[in-house]
């Protein structure tokens, strides 16, 4: 029997607004799987303003916290669970910096480099740390358990 399973990772992915409507899926699926990620689970919804506060509740003292919900509910986005060993470090290296457009002189191979625009408009969304993934995971696809998940984002 093959124990690899054991060893495999799951984070969230997101292919925000800006991405989705500039046509960037084709080109940022094709980087997910030749490195070696499977894509374990995908759905394209809409977030709502209650689900993307809830979605970014830390940083809701930020002040670019209204702006970064506007931006997140201005469009549909694409969420996919990502399996692979070490998929959250892995996801975080490949989507690159924060600041789009630092990355494009920074990290030019980046997939923020190659379709963000700066630092709020950053194309992708990656979870940050074993304890984020998974809460991040079950926010949308966490199935029936509260029906507080229906309250904030639409499956398209
Ligand atoms: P953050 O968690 O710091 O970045 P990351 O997405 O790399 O984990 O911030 C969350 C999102 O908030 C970020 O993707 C874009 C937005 N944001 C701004 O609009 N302005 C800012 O100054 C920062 C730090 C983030
Ligand atoms: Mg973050």
């Amino acid at each position: 029997l093959s124990n690899a399973s054991v060893e495999e990772e799951k984070t969230l992915a997101m292919i925000k607004p800006d991405g989705l409507f500039s046509n960037h899926t084709d080109a940022i699926k094709k980087v997910i799987l030749d490195s070696g990620f499977h894509i374990f689970e995908e759905m394209i919804t809409q977030l709502n303003k209650d689900g993307a506060s809830s979605f970014y509740a830390e940083h809701s003292s930020k002040s670019f916290f209204s702006s970064l919900i506007k931006y997140m509910t201005s469009g549909p986005v694409l969420v996919m669970v990502l399996e692979k060993e070490n998929a959250i470090a892995d996801w975080r290296n490949l989507i690159g910096p924060t600041d789009a457009r630092k990355a494009k002189s920074t990290h030019p191979h980046s997939i923020r480099a190659m379709c963000g625009q700066d630092l709020e408009k950053n194309c992708v969304h990656g979870s940050d740390s074993l304890q984020s993934a998974p809460r991040e995971i079950s926010f949308f696809f966490g199935g029936t358990l509260s029906g507080t998940e229906a309250t904030m984002h639409d499956e398209l």
